[in-house]
């Protein structure tokens, strides 16, 4: 199975899924793609000699540069890590079931246009809420709206704050992605 990542950040889930799958018998990761030149991603893609793209968002709207990147390399699964553009439709037909999301939230909570990054856990801060989360579900149309295939809780202590709160949700985002996208491997 050949995976393919498309991140536009920091890139930790990246550089942990690159190390996770980097001896793996029957998953490689195939190809990195960012739309940010300045995308950590790239780097840690770089480090473990995987093939990268970058593209620009209009390139990615009008062009199908990544789709034949990614027909190129036999990409069976597509894996988003903090990839902050919206996909293309064109590529939710072809790739039906087969594009993964992780959101730093329990979605449908705190989801949608505008819910990325810190806003996301300020306003779960804000809201003096006691439980946040992951989730992980396969991509479609509309922002963080696919199927859920898997969610998991982060409990907020009194005096949480942010960055607390990133880095627990980062170590558990780091736990469960890889064997989120060996499960689905698997179907
Ligand atoms: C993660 O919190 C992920 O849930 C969200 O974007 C963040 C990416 O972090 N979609 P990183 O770039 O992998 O460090």
């Amino acid at each position: 199975m050949n995976v393919a990542l498309l991140a536009s950040g920091k890139g930790s889930n990246v550089e942990n899924i690159l190390c996770y799958f980097r001896n793996h018998s029957k998953i490689k990761i195939a190809l990195v793609g960012s739309n940010n030149p300045k995308s950590g991603a790239l780097i840690y893609a770089n480090n473990y000699s995987v093939p990268t793209l970058e593209f620009s968002k209009k390139e990615l709207e009008t062009t199908t540069i990544l789709l034949s990147t990614l027909n190129n390399h036999d990409i069976d699964l597509i894996v988003l890590a903090g990839f902050l553009l919206k996909i293309p439709e064109s590529f939710i037909d072809s790739f039906k079931g087969k594009i993964v999301n992780i959101h730093p939230s329990l979605l449908p909570k705190y989801g949608g246009k505008g819910m990325y990054g810190d806003h996301i856990h300020k306003t779960v801060l804000s809201n003096n809420e006691k439980t946040t989360g992951i989730t992980f579900h396969y991509v479609n149309e509309n922002y963080d709206e696919g199927k859920i295939i898997a969610q998991f809780p982060v409990f907020l202590e009194e005096n949480e704050t942010l960055s607390s709160l990133k880095g627990k949700i980062s170590q558990l985002e780091w736990s469960k992605y890889p064997f989120i996208i060996e499960r689905l491997c698997n179907e």
